[in-house]
């Protein structure tokens, strides 16, 4: 049977990092509300400012739009078989939600909690730089661009920071996931289905633990 696998983790826990690899090694579609939830940004619309103005808070966007972007993105051919969630579900809500859409899609749902303690997460963060080219992550404590703030693949374009990778966003962020998102792994681990990967380590020893789950 075909899986939706989820994967959970505080804000900077490497999920993306993670997702994008596990799609381009692997051909596992990798969808990321948030990388949606971004790309409105450019639209010139009430709904557009208004999730803006919800995201560069730290603060989550409503259940119900958040719900709607994922069951349109999962419905395309991409999604036929196993696809990844990067950032959904993060409420309660949302994981009845994700459980309706997993039974109409007949997918059985695998959670995967990328474990990082709360005290590494302020430089993940703050550090995070992204190319608005290609999407490519940098932090520059971690894993700096070869030279100053702009891509190595795409030297003509400023790397980008994120208004909510800044620390009082950034402490929002964690006060969320720790109210909201935290609750679902008890959620998960009850119906059998979490599973972890340490995600403290180098990026390629989580990658090859998360490979084996997935
Ligand atoms: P979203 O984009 O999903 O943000 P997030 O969950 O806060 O996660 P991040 O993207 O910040 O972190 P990540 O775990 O993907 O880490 P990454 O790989 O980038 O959501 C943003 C906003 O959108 C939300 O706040 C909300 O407003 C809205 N939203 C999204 N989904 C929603 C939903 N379901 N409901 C309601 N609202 C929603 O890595 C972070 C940094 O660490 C990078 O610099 C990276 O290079 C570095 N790094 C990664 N792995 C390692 C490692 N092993 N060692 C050292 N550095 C590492």
């Amino acid at each position: 049977m075909s899986k939706i696998i989820v994967l959970i983790g505080a804000p900077g826990a490497g999920k993306g990092t993670q997702a994008r690899l596990l799609e381009e090694r692997l051909g596992i579609s990798q969808i990321s509300t948030g990388d949606m939830f971004r790309e409105m940004k450019n639209a010139d619309t009430p709904l557009a400012r208004e999730v803006q103005a919800i995201m560069s808070a730290g603060k989550l966007v409503s259940d119900d739009l958040t719900f709607q972007i994922v069951q349109d993105r999962t419905s395309r051919e991409d999604c036929k078989e196993t696809f990844i969630l990067d950032g959904f579900p993060r409420t309660a809500v949302q994981a009845e939600m994700l459980e309706r859409l997993a039974s109409v899609q007949k997918k059985e749902i695998t959670a995967i909690l990328v474990d990082v303690p709360l005290d590494h997460l302020m430089k993940r963060l703050t550090g995070r730089r992204k190319c608005k080219s290609c999407g490519e992550l940098y932090n520059i404590y971690f894993k700096p661009p070869k030279n100053d703030n702009v891509c190595d693949f795409h030297p003509e374009t400023k790397l980008e920071h994120r208004a909510d990778d800044y620390e009082d966003k950034v402490n929002v962020r964690l006060a969320v996931y720790e109210e909201e998102t935290k609750p679902l792994l008890t959620y998960y681990e009850q119906s059998k289905r979490l599973k972890k990967v340490n995600g403290e380590g180098e990026l390629e020893e989580i990658y090859s633990e998360l490979e084996k789950l997935v």
